[in-house]
């Protein structure tokens, strides 16, 4: 039986399990602690920084993938000069891990981006600002998620604490600055790209953000049809061509007021924004995901339903606020599916997701919206 590992034990690898078994693959995690999300194929509880543990766990598997970005590189180049098959590779994911090092390669590819800048001090922020009109959007190259990491500034001043940490990091360093890009909506295109060079793409999506984190997800994206859904598709396959990834790469995008399609950012892994896919695709991203890393063909990415709409939940004030109202949930919403991460609540941490499909948006929208906000306090 072949065995993926996957480092990280978040929501994402948790995800994966299902589809592992129904391929008949072993699947083993390499968890930051216990009782994380995917402790139910946890092999292995360490820190996936630390080279000795990376090696040791990647001996129990024949192929390493991720639930996260954040593994070091000298990590991933110790366990292919080990020989042992990463995806992706070390040398695709250095552009999800570093967002600096990520438009710069995608300006050289020629693929649309925002107008963005390095800048190692605030008089370099400064000269960007006056350029942009006075605002723009600081980002630290590394380490943000879920808007952690993202500032709207109008001032030079205004991210003195990063300039302060980058001057105290041995490494030096810079921070990204880009335009404050005027977009009517926020879209994801997901792909998957398996070794042998085949690619497929899911539809693309809307992506709804509230405070910086993905609150739903619409798909397909409302007129997209045509056009719009061959220009997204077109950029992703560039990306996943141009940087050799392998696996699924979902590629966030911002649409302008002017009709253009600028990349935000890039993930390597399954992303929030496919999470309907499990319920609302022929194939899973989860399932692609094992696929593509094992350089399997890759499945259909056909709809299930015209329209596919999918509800983060978050936590709240209340403990086990998840557990205990599933049972009114369920009842209530039955066509609704419902998925748990099984995480301990935390304000606003993603607890699980909700999914509705439908021939029709609105009622697809409704129904996940009025599942999630069963959970929410
Ligand atoms: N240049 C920009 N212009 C306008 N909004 C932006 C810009 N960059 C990011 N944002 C907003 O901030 C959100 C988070 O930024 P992103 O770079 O995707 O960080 P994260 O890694 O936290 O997801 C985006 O989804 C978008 O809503
Ligand atoms: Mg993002």
């Amino acid at each position: 039986m072949t065995t993926v590992g996957v480092i990280g034990g978040g929501q994402l690898a948790r995800m994966m399990i299902p589809a592992a078994i129904s391929l008949g693959i072993d699947l083993k995690v390499l968890a930051e602690a216990e009782g994380m999300a995917a402790g139910l194929a946890a092999s292995a509880v360490g820190d996936y920084r630390n080279r000795d543990v990376v090696l040791a766990f990647a001996e129990t598997v024949d192929v390493i993938t991720f639930d996260h970005e954040h593994v070091p590189q000298e990590v991933l180049k110790a366990l292919v000069d080990r020989g042992i098959p990463v995806h992706p590779g070390p040398d695709a994911l250095l552009f999800a891990q570093d967002k600096l090092l990520m438009r710069k390669r995608l300006s050289e590819l020629g693929l649309p981006v925002p107008e963005w800048a390095a800048v190692e001090n605030v008089e370099q922020l400064a000269d960007f600002l006056s350029q942009q009109g006075g605002r723009a959007v600081v980002k630290t190259a590394r380490g943000g998620y879920d808007g952690k990491g993202v500032r709207v500034v109008t001032h030079e001043h205004d991210v003195d604490d990063w300039f302060t940490a980058l001057a105290e990091d041995a490494n030096g360093g810079a921070l990204l600055v880009e335009e404050l890009v005027d977009f009517t909506r926020e879209l994801a295109q997901v792909v998957a790209r398996n070794p042998s060079g085949e690619i497929v793409a899911w539809p693309v999506v809307e992506t709804v953000q509230r405070d910086g984190v993905c609150a739903e997800v619409i798909a397909p994206a409302p007129r997209s049809a045509g056009k719009l859904a061959d220009v997204a598709g077109d950029i992703a396959t560039r990306v996943a061509e141009g940087l050799g990834v392998t696996g699924v790469l979902a590629v966030e995008l911002f649409e302008t007021t002017d009709e253009r399609l600028l990349i935000n950012e890039l993930a390597m892994r399954p992303h929030n924004s496919g999470h309907w896919s499990i319920d609302g695709s022929t194939t899973s991203q989860f399932e692609q995901h094992l696929r593509a890393v094992l350089d399997l063909p890759l499945g259909a990415t056909a709809m299930r339903d015209p329209w596919s709409v999918m509800v983060n939940i978050f936590g709240g004030p209340s403990e086990g606020a998840l557990i205990d109202r599933f049972p009114a949930a369920l009842e209530a919403h039955r066509s609704a599916k419902v998925h748990n991460y099984g995480k301990d609540s935390r304000p606003g941490r993603k607890m699980g997701h909700v999914t509705v499909g439908s021939d029709d948006l609105d009622d697809a929208a409704y129904e996940a919206r009025a599942t999630a906000a069963f959970f929410q306090d």
